[in-house]
């Protein structure tokens, strides 16, 4: 994946959830301490954060573990990074370090780190396990691993496709095989970081109302294409798999003309996981 697409996109992302109601605001900021509860830090903890993007969990991280503690924030987008290191400096945050690196392969010494969190990241790449045994690696025995993301596999789009139901079951089918975010359901997301060594691994779920009308053709064809960047766009993987144009536009016609009826409704599962790295001789 090309490094720096997140950048733009996680600030203009990061400048709607300022913009967000309350009532969103709040739900955002329970996810993060969510997140970093049940990794269970606390004052000295070490921490590392991977995909950190602009610090939406490294920054409460580093404020919980204090001056004692540390925060390793990585990420493989240096826009995203600077961004970062330019809030936590105005933040008066010196215990958050920026690392950039890819969370495959993460250039940080075994058993090193008391937690490891992370939000929305598993979903945006092709190896899981890998980045999930690089987690596993620089934990140090009984080390929490503490994730959030979006099940998109699952997500319960409930609108009258009509006669588009063909081809929208075979672009499902498509995202399905070729975009990594629709590539694992909750129990086999449950099931690799178990998988991958973890231990006493929890879960549960919330389920995210993202329902929102689409005021025209044009405004769902650029979500369906800008949505998430770059590559990983859902337009630019049909395209890439030979959808046409024609189909694509069909696709947001259709979004857009149902999205208003009561009937519509975007329901996206979201899982909590978290786990612990067992004593040396229990991991196999
Ligand atoms: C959806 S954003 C989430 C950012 C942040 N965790 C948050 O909650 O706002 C995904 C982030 O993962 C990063 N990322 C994706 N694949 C990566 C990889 N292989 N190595 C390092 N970072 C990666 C992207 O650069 C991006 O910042």
């Amino acid at each position: 994946m090309p490094a720096d697409i997140w950048a733009k996109w996680l600030d203009e992302a990061d400048r709607e959830g300022a913009a967000a109601d309350r009532q969103l605001r709040i739900l955002r900021s329970q996810v993060r301490d969510r997140v970093v509860h049940k990794a269970g830090l606390k004052r000295g903890s070490r921490v590392v954060d991977l995909g950190c993007g602009m610090g939406f969990l490294s920054l409460e991280a580093a404020r919980v573990v204090g001056h004692e503690g540390r925060v390793l924030a990585v990420d493989s987008s240096p826009g995203a990074l600077e961004a970062l290191a330019r809030l936590a400096c105005d933040m008066g945050l010196d215990n958050l370090t920026t690392v950039q690196a890819d969370i495959s392969s993460l250039p940080l010494e075994d058993d090193t780190a008391d937690a490891v969190i992370a939000r929305s990241v598993l979903s945006y790449v092709t190896d899981r396990g890998l980045v999930l045994r690089e987690a596993l690696r620089v934990l140090h025995t009984e080390g929490i691993l503490s994730l959030f993301e979006p099940v998109l596999s699952e997500e319960e789009l409930v609108l009258d496709w009509g006669d588009d139901i063909y081809l929208w079951t075979r672009l499902r089918q498509v995202l399905e095989r070729h975009h990594p975010a629709y590539g694992f359901n909750r129990s086999g997301l449950v099931d690799e970081v178990k998988e991958a060594g973890f231990e006493a691994v929890e879960s549960f779920t919330w389920h995210a109302d993202v329902t929102r009308p689409f005021a025209s053709a044009e405004e769902a064809l650029e979500e369906l294409n800008s949505g998430l960047p770059g590559e990983l766009s859902l337009a630019a993987t049909w395209r890439r798999q030979g959808a046409t144009e024609e189909e694509i536009s069909g696709v947001a016609e259709r979004l857009a003309a149902s999205s208003t009826r009561i009937s519509y409704h975007d329901i996206l599962p979201c899982i909590y996981i978290w786990g612990t790295k067992p004593p040396r001789e229990a991991t196999s």
